[in-house]
């Protein structure tokens, strides 16, 4: 396989970790390029479960090396954890995890003002994941941030993280009126403990890239997030504080786009979103509610109940659209089991008129009403399906409309259980 660049194609959760997992055998290096500890993204394989926030998803593979690229808001409390994780199961990261030295550093007072700034939103506020993802880009693109090198110099660093506490003490007790959780001084130890185990890590990691591109290595990009979760292209002011999208690889990870040969879009066959924002296709009753139990649709990083809905092709098509997706690869069609009937959006009605694309008007987009077509499903098992001619004739022709309404694009791969052996591979990747 050459190179590829994973997004997700909605709210997130996607099951973009599952894809990564499998795809992995046949790369050599697995690079995140955005986002934080907001992500979520489980691996299930050889009986082992693994919730990943900012570890790549491929690190279960003992010979893959795996980047944590300058795009990213590095947490390393939480870096460690999983470290310590893996670790525990035998699984050692010595010599082949990296982390850019351009990434910048979310320390914990950047997860007091995102949770302050949130509880004074009252029924506006964004429904984060707490992880300090919107004040730790905020101060990188204010040019005051802490970089993962600056975690070299010990002096340096604390005169930093000073500075840094006191500019948000004093925002956060004047205009949102709470305290934080850490003392200066308690950040500041714990700090001196996370800067000498973070050591080994710190790398030039856009030159190794180079490096391993230059010999041929395969290189597998892994986007956190969705498309709409994507700070301009997603349902904003409902968006987390990064790009998500297809083309922040290269600028997340330190590489140019003419190094990308395929961009796979992840779709579930269904929606859901965490979080607070519009949702055309959001169910509000049983059928939402039997989405949620059969696709076990709770958050992997803060435990939410997500909200669950029908298929939207208008949001897929947008998001082929503005990743220039080359592939689609569909998840837990296995959760539609059951269902007597499946509806797929085609389109939406707005103010009485027909829209095939996606609104960026806000309004617009609270007032879309999804027009549905109908198809039957398959009531069986499909968990043990390893090839698309086993699948029953009732989902294949779920899946064929699917991709008529997203362009018709290859199909790469379909997902019919979280572990990695219940994949079908139905179009391989050159
Ligand atoms: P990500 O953030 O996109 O990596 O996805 P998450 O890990 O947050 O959520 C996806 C959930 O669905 C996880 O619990 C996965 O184990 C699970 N999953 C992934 N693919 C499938 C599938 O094809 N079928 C089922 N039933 N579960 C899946
Ligand atoms: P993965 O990579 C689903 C959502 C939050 C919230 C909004 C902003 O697992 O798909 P933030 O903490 O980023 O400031 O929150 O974005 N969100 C996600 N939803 N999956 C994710 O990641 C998410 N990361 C952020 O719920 O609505
Ligand atoms: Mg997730």
């Amino acid at each position: 396989m050459s190179n590829a660049v994973i997004v997700g194609t909605q709210w997130g959760d996607e099951g973009k970790a599952k894809v990564i997992d499998y795809l992995t055998e046949r790369s050599d290096l697995v690079i995140r390029f955005q986002g934080g500890a907001n992500a979520g993204h489980t691996v299930i394989a050889n009986r082992r479960k693994f919730i990943f926030h900012l570890v790549p998803s491929g690190i279960m593979y003992p010979d893959k090396v795996c980047i944590v690229g300058n795009g990213v808001v590095f947490d390393a409390e939480q870096f460690l954890k999983e470290v310590d994780e893996l670790d525990a199961v035998g699984i050692s990261v010595a010599e082949r995890l990296f982390v850019s030295d351009v990434a910048h550093l979310v320390l914990p007072y950047h997860k007091s003002l995102d949770t302050a700034r949130e509880s004074s939103m009252g029924k506006e506020k964004i429904g984060t994941t707490g992880r300090g993802i919107g004040p730790a880009y905020a101060d990188k693109v204010s040019r005051t941030g802490i970089r993962v090198g600056d975690l070299a110099d010990a002096d340096l660093l604390t005169e930093k993280i000073r500075r840094g506490f006191e500019r948000h003490r004093a925002l956060t007790a004047s205009i949102y009126k709470a305290d934080f959780s850490l003392s200066l001084d308690e950040i500041i130890d714990q700090y001196a403990v996370i800067r000498q185990r973070m050591l080994p890590y710190i790398d030039d990691t856009a030159f190794r890239i180079f490096e391993a591109y230059g010999k041929g290595n395969r290189l597998l990009f892994e986007g956190a997030q969705g498309t709409f979760l994507d700070i301009d292209h997603g349902t904003y002011p409902f968006v987390t504080s990064a790009n998500t999208i297809a083309g922040c690889a290269c600028s997340g990870s330190g590489i140019g786009p003419a190094a990308i040969d395929h961009v796979i879009g992840i779709v579930k066959t269904y929606t859901t979103r965490v979080g607070n924002g519009p949702f055309p296709t959001e169910l509000d009753n049983a059928t939402g509610e039997m989405l949620r139990t059969q696709g076990g649709e709770f958050g992997a990083t803060t435990g939410r109940s997500r909200r669950c809905g029908w298929f939207d092709s208008v949001m897929v098509r947008k998001a082929v659209q503005v990743n220039g997706l080359t592939h689609l690869a569909l998840t837990k069609l296995d959760v539609l089991n059951n269902f007597d009937e499946i509806c797929i959006c085609t389109h939406y009605e707005i103010r009485g008129k027909r829209v095939d694309q996606f609104p960026s008007n806000p309004e617009l987009i609270n007032e879309a009403l999804p027009v549905y077509e109908s198809l039957p499903g398959w009531k069986s098992d499909i968990a043990q399906c390893r090839s698309y001619d086993e699948l029953p004739a009732q989902a294949r022709i779920y899946i064929e409309r699917l991709r008529e309404l997203c362009y018709n694009i290859p199909l790469l791969i379909v997902s019919v259980g979280p572990d990695r052996t219940q994949t079908i591979e139905v179009t391989p990747l050159t």
